[in-house]
């Protein structure tokens, strides 16, 4: 059968009636990939997945939200939506209202979002506001304004949002029979965690999985609120999706943490980076800088001990690579480009020397 997106599928587990408009770009349906050479150099017997997350319509876990977010707006009468965004989601707000015939305004830091995020939010028509500010600041924005404009938010205030996300877990569980032991993400405003959590709740008190994993969350050093135990009033990291300081999704973030006997933990911008490098020389994996985050968790708590030997670990990654372009071209050595003439001579000489 053809596969039509999450909400068709999970039908039975969403807020939805067979009369409502289903606003659909075929998301969901993301590779779990097993992580073979990284585990392989470290001599560990993890079981290593990546849940690629990337491989959605507009690039990011965001379209799992979206067709939720949007389709209930649509649903609802409205003709606008709007959001905060530090990319992922500006891009996706734009698809999806593309899709649906409705307007998306999107706020964005000026200067802060990627440049592929930005190309989407422009390409697909939305109407962009840029802020002398960061996210929190048009997090605060949206939430003033939509109390007097005709707008539907649809950042991850609104509850369909993780609804949506939950399918995340629900299609790990499947693929691997049964729940992982841990499950690594990067954290911004907590809404993913917040909805794997509840995904894996849901097939768990349904009788669908034995247990629920441990839910470690991972964030950047310079953008840290889960470690320093409270906001964080002028975030800064390269990894410019999770450059947020007041998590929306804090209290249901430190619950499930505690629930699931989870922790958080933060990596240097360097460390992120390394990781994003790592996993495409080593694994042929293309994810953005924040999304490597995970990936830079598990193994650090690998190394420790912490995630004990022989569990299985899913590990999200949350955007794809061509997000942002600009960081990945800019960890490379242009200079390792090799110019030649168009004769087999030169073609020759420049293979034969770089065996
Ligand atoms: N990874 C990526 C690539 C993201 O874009 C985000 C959030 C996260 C992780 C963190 O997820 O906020 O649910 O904890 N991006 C939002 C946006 C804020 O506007 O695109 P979270």
């Amino acid at each position: 059968m053809r596969y039509t997106g999450l909400i068709d599928k999970y039908r039975d587990t969403l807020p939805v009636s067979d009369n409502t408009r289903i606003i659909s770009l075929g998301e969901g349906n993301t590779p779990l990939i097993r992580l073979e050479n990284i585990p392989c150099e470290m001599g560990t017997q993890v079981e290593l997945y990546i849940k690629y997350e990337g491989l959605n319509p507009t690039g990011s876990f965001k379209d799992r939200g979206m067709t939720m977010a949007v389709t209930k707006a649509v649903e609802s009468g409205s003709k606008a939506i709007i959001c905060a965004s530090t990319g992922n989601t500006s891009a996706a707000a734009a698809a999806y209202a593309a899709r649906a015939g409705i307007k998306a305004f999107v706020l964005i830091p000026e200067g802060k979002i990627a440049l592929g995020k930005l190309a989407q939010a422009m390409i697909h028509g939305s109407t962009i506001i840029q802020i002398k500010g960061n996210f929190d600041d048009g997090m605060q924005l949206v939430k003033e304004v939509a109390e007097f404009a005709p707008v539907s938010i649809v950042n991850s205030i609104n509850p369909f949002r993780l609804q949506g996300q939950k399918t995340a877990a629900f299609e790990i569980i499947e693929e691997l029979g049964h729940a992982p032991d841990y499950h690594c993400l990067p954290v911004g405003n907590a809404g993913n965690i917040t909805a794997h959590w509840m995904g894996y709740t849901e097939y768990h008190e349904k009788g669908k999985a034995d247990s629920t994993p441990v839910m470690l969350g991972y964030q950047a050093e310079g953008a840290a609120p889960f470690i320093h135990g409270s906001r964080v009033h002028n975030p800064e990291t390269i990894a410019t999706a999770i450059r947020i300081g007041n998590p929306q999704s804090w209290d249901q973030a430190l619950k499930l943490s505690k629930e699931s006997n989870g922790w958080f933990d933060a990596f240097s911008d360097e460390e992120i980076l390394a990781t994003q490098k790592m996993l495409t020389e080593k694994e042929g994996i293309f994810c953005e800088p924040a999304s490597a985050i995970s990936v830079a968790g598990a193994l650090r708590d690998i190394k420790s001990g912490k995630i004990p030997d022989g569990s299985s670990v899913v590990c999200t990654l949350t955007g794809h690579g061509l997000k942002d372009p600009d960081t990945a071209i800019a960890q490379c050595d242009t200079s390792a480009m090799i110019n030649v003439n168009p004769t087999l001579e030169e073609v020759k000489k420049a293979i034969l020397n770089n065996m």
